[in-house]
């Protein structure tokens, strides 16, 4: 099929094949393992696609919503697994957002100490980060993604016809990741058709997961916006969805970084520029949040091993920076509460 784009996430004999375009579940069976011999579909309600395989199949389906994204759905789901007789020459088949492959990933990582997994990524944010890279979880109330598990895929699947019907405020989040892109390299995603965006985007991933898979380092730079963003996602209870809250997180870290003297504001206008004009999405935060409550949740992330730490542009590019005083975390807050 014409216009599909194949972008390898070179892990040695871990490697895997994303491939991109309209059309592209047909090639779900070029990314099951050869050796599996029975799949495990899990999807939610809703979802607007399905795995086209010759395996038998069982079906699962998880709750929706960030509150569904538990150990007790991971729970269920092995329990489902363990009915069916899932062995090791199976697969798990997580089709959907990134709830959807955050909780089948993470299933997969822990029944059997390890099964194989495909994702087939239905909303832009799967797309461009959920599904690529290995990191799956689950939340606690104390935290968003606290528990979890680096479980490469063996393939996965971005089907843009998933897109036809994604809902407005799906899509806003995929594009608050992608923006995310843009500050890492200064690509003009924007320039290209989408079939190609979603394909840079998971090059770009790609790239840092290789050279950082279990994020010792380079990875984290993928949390760029994060810190706030998961803040946001708790202290809103979940009303402000991933990519809304990361939207918000980039104009915070740019704002801190000026503070902090890293950056001219000229470069904080950029951010805004990006994130609020050519990509559209709102860069407030909600009112009623307090700066108290947003600076010990940020203290709770999990890149913040000595001190808060944040990823925060500067005269080298975008880069990790701990044991940030909270003084001008507060003042950057300020600028925006
Ligand atoms: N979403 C950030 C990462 O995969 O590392």
């Amino acid at each position: 099929m014409s216009g599909l784009r194949h972008v390898q996430v070179p892990l040695g004999d871990r490697s895997y094949e994303v491939v991109v375009g309209h059309g592209a579940a047909e090639f779900l069976g070029t990314v099951i393992p050869p050796s599996a011999k029975r799949a495990a579909l899990v999807t939610q309600p809703g979802i607007p696609l399905d795995a086209e395989t010759e395996l038998e199949l069982e079906r699962f389906e998880i709750g929706v919503g960030e509150r569904a994204k538990t150990l007790d759905t991971v729970g269920e789901l092995c329990r489902g697994f363990a009915r069916m007789g899932m062995t090791r020459h199976d697969v798990v088949v997580g089709v959907g957002g990134g709830m959807v492959t955050d909780v089948a990933g993470f299933a997969a990582a822990s029944y059997h100490r390890g099964v194989p997994v495909v994702h087939v990524a239905t909303t832009l944010l799967g797309m461009v980060d959920a599904a690529i890279g290995g990191k799956t979880g689950v939340n606690l109330p104390e935290g968003k993604n606290l528990v979890g598990a680096f479980w490469q895929p063996s393939g996965v699947i971005c089907d843009l016809d998933a897109l036809d019907t994604l809902p407005d405020r799906e899509m806003r989040c995929g594009l608050g990741e992608m923006a995310k892109y843009h500050f890492l390299t200064g690509d003009d995603l924007l320039a290209m058709d989408l079939t190609d965006r979603i394909a840079r985007c998971v090059e770009i991933k790609a790239d840092v997961v290789a050279s950082d898979e279990r994020e010792g380092g380079r990875r984290a730079l993928l949390n760029y916006g994060h810190t706030l963003a998961h803040a946001l996602e708790v202290a809103t209870e979940h009303r402000l969805a991933h990519g809304e809250a990361v939207a918000i997180g980039l104009i915070f870290a740019a704002h801190l970084a000026n503070v902090m003297g890293r950056i001219p504001v000229e470069r904080v206008d950029e951010h805004f520029a990006v994130v609020g004009e050519e990509y559209q999405l709102a860069t407030d935060i909600p009112t009623g949040l307090h700066a108290d409550d947003l600076i010990e949740l940020m203290r709770r992330d999990k890149k913040a091993l000595t001190g808060l730490t944040f990823v925060l542009d500067g005269p080298e590019g975008v880069e990790v920076v701990a044991g940030v005083d909270e003084a001008p975390v507060r003042d950057a807050l300020a600028r925006m509460l």
